[in-house]
C-alpha cells in the first residue's frame, strides 16, 4: 500500500472542511477522488502534497507513519500534485516553473539556464504540448497554465501523482494527452489519485473511487462495482438524475446581432442573433475563437470589422463599461484571474455589479449587501459559512459560483456565459441550467459556450458552432455529437 489516510480532519477557523478522510491509494492504481463542490476533495489532496497539516487522524506512506510539514517533504517522496488553481509563479517562464524548486545547478547556486530551457522544451514537445519553454506564464490561457502545472508535476512525482481536475479546460487532444500520461504512469507502478466532476471520465480511467460528501469518505469500491448513477448519489446523498431537460420557450424580439464580425487574425466574418428567451449554445474546439468572440462583443478586444447591435440598436462598444451599460454581461471562462476579487469578502464580490441596487439604499448598504448575496448563495447553493468569508477560501467550485453570481446583473438582458460549468459539480450544473434558464424565461438571452458535448444537447435551443475563428454551421437543440464534432473539427482533420 502506497498511501493509507484514515480519519484526516482539518479545520480552517471555525470551518470543518474534513472530518473523516480516508483514503487507500495502492501502487500502480487510478484512483478517483470524487464529491461536491466543498466536499473537502482538494483539501484532502493539499494534505497529502504537503501544503497543509492535518489536525488529526492517521497519514500512512508505504505503511510507515509520516509528518510533510511542506511540499518539498512531499517531492522527497515522490509525491507531486496538478493543482486545480494554478499555483505558478506568473512572472517566470514555463520552463521556469516547471523546475521551481528544483532547478539544476552549475554550482555555486547558479542555475543552469540552458539545461532549464532545453529540459522542460523536451519535456513540451514528449507530449506534443502548445507551449514553448520561453513564454512567461502570465500569458498564458487557463489551459496553457494547467498543461504546465502538468509538466511541473510529471518532472517530480515519481510515486504517486495526484491531478485536481485536470482537464476541466483542456482541448480534445491535450485531454487524451492526460489520460495517456495517467496509463503510463499506472504501467510504471505509480500511484495515480484523479479528482474529477467529469462523468465521461470515471470509465475511461479509474481502477478505484472513493466519494467524499462533508468531509467525510462515505463511500470506496473497485469502479467494476460501480455505476455512475451510484457514485452521483453517494456524492449528494439522495437520488438524483444528472439529465436536465430545458422546456424551450418562442422566442421574442432580437437582443444581440451580430454583423460580419472579425478580427484579426482570430475571428473572420461572422454573423448571428440571438432573440429574447433563448439560449444558444456556442460549440467548437479550445482556439475555435469562442472565447475571443464573447470578449470581442463585450468590448474587452476591439474587432477590426463588422457591427453589433443590442435590442435593434446598433452600439459601438469599445469597453466593458460600455457594454454593461448596453445590456451586456459576460461571465468569463477565467474565472479566478479575471472573474474574482479573493483577498475579498463573497458579498463584496456578488454586489460588486448589483452596485446600484445595494447601493440605493444608503447606510443599509452592508445589510442590503448580505441580502442580496443570500439570494445568490441560496440559488446556486454555493457552500460557505456566511456572505462575510473571504472568497479566496471556498473551494474551487463554489468560487466559480460566486464569480457567476457576480454578474448576474438583473438589468442586463444579453448573458455571455463562457464554460458556465467548469469545475462545478453534477447536482451544482443543474442549478446553473436552471439559473441561465430563469434569466431566458425573465426574456434575456443567453449564449453558452461549452465544450462539453453532453450539455450542449441538454441545455441550448440552437448550437452555433465554430472552428479556427469562423462559423461553420447551427444546428438544432437536439442534435448528435457527431453532428457537432463534424462542424466543429472537420478541416483541422484534413488538414492534420
Ligand atoms: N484555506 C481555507 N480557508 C478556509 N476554508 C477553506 C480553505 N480551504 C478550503 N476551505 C473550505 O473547506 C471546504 C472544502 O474545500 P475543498 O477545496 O477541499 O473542496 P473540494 O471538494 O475540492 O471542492 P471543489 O469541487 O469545489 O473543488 C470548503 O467548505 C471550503 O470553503
Ligand atoms: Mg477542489
Amino acid at each position: 500500500m502506497l498511501l493509507q489516510l484514515t480519519q484526516i480532519e482539518k479545520r480552517f477557523g471555525g470551518v470543518t472542511a474534513l472530518r473523516s478522510g480516508n483514503l487507500q491509494v495502492q501502487a500502480g492504481e487510478v484512483h478517483l477522488l470524487m464529491g461536491e463542490n466543498g466536499a473537502g476533495k482538494s483539501t484532502l489532496m493539499k494534505i497529502v502534497a504537503g501544503l497543509y497539516q492535518p489536525d488529526g487522524g492517521s497519514f500512512l506512506w508505504r505503511g510507515q507513519p509520516v509528518r510533510l510539514t511542506r511540499p518539498a517533504d512531499a517531492s522527497a517522496l515522490g509525491i507531486a500534485m496538478v493543482h486545480q488553481e494554478s499555483l505558478l509563479a506568473p512572472h517566470l517562464t514555463v520552463a521556469e516553473n516547471i523546475f521551481l524548486g528544483a532547478l539544476p545547478s552549475r554550482g555555486f547556486g547558479l542555475v543552469d539556464r540552458r539545461r532549464v530551457h532545453d529540459e522542460a522544451a523536451r519535456l513540451i514537445a514528449t507530449h506534443n504540448f502548445p507551449l514553448q519553454a520561453g513564454w512567461r506564464v502570465e500569458r498564458l490561457s487557463p489551459a496553457g497554465k494547467q498543461l504546465v502545472e502538468i509538466c511541473r508535476a510529471i518532472h517530480r512525482g515519481s510515486s504517486l501523482l495526484i491531478f485536481d481536475e485536470p482537464t476541466s479546460s483542456l482541448s480534445e487532444a491535450e485531454t487524451r494527452e492526460v489520460f495517456r500520461i495517467v496509463g503510463t504512469l499506472r504501467e510504471r507502478g505509480a500511484g495515480v489519485i484523479y479528482i474529477t466532476h467529469r462523468l465521461d471520465e470515471l470509465r475511461s480511467l479509474g481502477d478505484r473511487v472513493t466519494v467524499l460528501r462533508d468531509g467525510e469518505t462515505v463511500h470506496t469500491a473497485p469502479m467494476t462495482e460501480c455505476t455512475t448513477e451510484s457514485i452521483i448519489q453517494h456524492m449528494v446523498g439522495r437520488p438524483v438524475t444528472a439529465i436536465y431537460r430545458r422546456e424551450p420557450l418562442p422566442p421574442g424580439e432580437e437582443l444581440l446581432r451580430v454583423d460580419r464580425l472579425s478580427l484579426d487574425p482570430l475571428l473572420k466574418n461572422i454573423s448571428f442573433s440571438l432573440r429574447a428567451g433563448e439560449i444558444v449554445g456556442l460549440a467548437g474546439l479550445i482556439g475555435a475563437g469562442r472565447t475571443e468572440l464573447c470578449r470581442a462583443i463585450f468590448g474587452l478586444d476591439r474587432p477590426t470589422s463588422g457591427s453589433v447591435s443590442v435590442a435593434g440598436r446598433g452600439v459601438a462598444i469599445r469597453s466593458p463599461r460600455e457594454a454593461v451599460a448596453a445590456g451586456l454581461a459576460l461571465i468569463p471562462e477565467d474565472r479566478q484571474h479575471t472573474g474574482l476579487a479573493t483577498a475579498l469578502p463573497i458579498a463584496y464580490n456578488i454586489t460588486l455589479a448589483h452596485f446600484d441596487e445595494v447601493a440605493r439604499m444608503g447606510f443599509l448598504r452592508r445589510a442590503a449587501e448580505e441580502s442580496v448575496s443570500r439570494r445568490f448563495i441560496q440559488q446556486l447553493r454555493i457552500k460557505c459559512e456566511s456572505p462575510r468569508q473571504l472568497a479566496g477560501r471556498l473551494s474551487g467550485g463554489n468560487q466559480q459560483k460566486v464569480a457567476i453570481a457576480k454578474w448576474l446583473v438583473k438589468q442586463a438582458r444579453v448573458f455571455l456565459f463562457d464554460e458556465p460549468t467548469r469545475g462545478i459539480d453534477v447536482g451544482a450544473k443543474v442549478e446553473v441550467f436552471e439559473t441561465m434558464d430563469a434569466l431566458a424565461r425573465a426574456g434575456a438571452a443567453v449564449l453558452m459556450v461549452s465544450s462539453e458535448l453532453p450539455e450542449l444537447l441538454q441545455v441550448p435551443d440552437r448550437i452555433l458552432v465554430m472552428r479556427q475563428g469562423s462559423l461553420t454551421g447551427e444546428l438544432p437543440g437536439r442534435t448528435t455529437q457527431e453532428e457537432i464534432m463534424r462542424l466543429a473539427a472537420f478541416s483541422q482533420e484534413a488538414s492534420a
